[in-house]
């Protein structure tokens, strides 16, 4: 764009799965492949953003002009979220971070037996919500929430348990939307009972609509 909206605005933007070590060489990962996330920081820093990138594993290159941090783990994603956090006038949360990880890493390769084997495993912090208690006035924050029942319900409720401006719903019940497709079609559940939905369009086309929303957003809020 010619005039970029978010100049002097600064960005954090999640991406990607993140992996829970179960021993040296295994472990608890998912489908997440970044596209959704890196379209947005590439989105935001188009409109002139400073972006912050905190991504999970993916395959897919650094973004150029963008900041961008990798990590393994959930807990490496939320502690490497909180500086970033604090300085950004929005957030988006579109990691597929993991709910779980094991209690104890094993420090050997575990060998098989004929017996099943039952792996303990722990919660990991809910980064989106530990960051919406933090949240400052003026500050934005959008998740993502992907479902496959009940989904404007359980998509509400995180709108408020994370303290979210808006919750970006993916259905896997919808063709071509969600893991590993480059389309995606997305309702947009705002915090005051704002509803929007979209076609479905390319993963790039997704970020921009979602970018057009935060700026709106963004003038509605105080501003420091
Ligand atoms: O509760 P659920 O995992 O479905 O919520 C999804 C939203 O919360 C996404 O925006 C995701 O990035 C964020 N999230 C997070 N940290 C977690 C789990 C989810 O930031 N541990």
């Amino acid at each position: 764009p010619t005039r970029k909206r978010l100049a002097g605005k600064k960005a954090l933007v999640t991406a990607g799965p993140t992996f829970e070590a179960i021993d040296p060489v295994r472990f608890i990962g998912n489908h997440s492949t970044g596209k959704m996330g890196y379209a947005l920081a590439e989105a935001l820093r188009d409109e002139g953003a400073d972006v912050t990138l905190l991504s999970g594993p993916t395959h897919l290159p650094d973004p150029a002009g963008i900041q961008t941090r990798r990590v393994q783990t959930a807990q490496e994603m939320f502690d490497a979220a909180q500086a970033p956090f604090a300085e950004a006038d929005l957030a988006v949360f579109a990691a597929a971070v993991a709910d779980y990880t094991p209690r104890e890493v094993a420090t050997q390769k575990i060998k098989k037996t004929d017996d099943d084997l039952f792996i303990p495993l722990k919660r990991t912090p809910d980064i989106a919500q530990e960051l919406g208690k933090r949240k400052r006035p003026g500050q934005l924050t959008v998740g993502f929430a992907l479902e496959t029942h009940d989904e404007e319900h359980h998509a509400l409720g995180k709108l408020t348990r994370k303290n979210l401006d808006w919750i970006v719903l993916n259905s896997l019940n919808d063709p071509g939307a969600g893991f590993g497709h480059d389309t995606n079609k997305v309702t947009l559940h705002g915090r005051n009972g704002e509803v929007r939905q979209f076609a479905l369009k390319s993963k790039v086309e997704v970020a921009r609509d979602l970018v057009d929303t935060m700026v709106a957003s963004l003038r509605t809020l105080p501003q420091h």
